[in-house]
């Protein structure tokens, strides 16, 4: 942020979505193991690639790995006619 890039992730069910950064509050690592290729676990979490934290992604939350109880850092991001867009700091999230 700040007017440098960012990678996201962005998870959309429908008109449901949630966006974070793309960067580990392990150390600050990408999760994906190439660009846009994440790791998954069975039931759908979230695995980073590098030492193998678990983030369920209703919050973001850690749940088993090195960083257990950290969250990944949420994007606001809204779908507008049909597209995920960037949303104000304020906009409420969508659900
Ligand atoms: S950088 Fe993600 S678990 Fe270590």
């Amino acid at each position: 942020m700040d007017g440098e890039d960012e990678p996201l992730i962005v998870l959309r069910r429908g008109d449901s979505v949630r966006a974070w950064l793309n960067v580990c509050p392990h150390a600050g690592r990408r999760l994906d193991w190439a660009p846009g290729e994440f790791l998954r676990a069975k039931n759908g979490d979230l695995v980073c690639a590098v030492h193998g934290a678990t983030f369920e992604l209703d919050a973001g939350t850690c749940v088993a790995g090195p960083c257990r109880g950290d969250r990944l850092r949420a994007v606001p991001v809204e779908v507008r006619d049909g597209c995920v867009w960037l949303a104000p700091d304020d906009a409420p999230a969508v659900a």
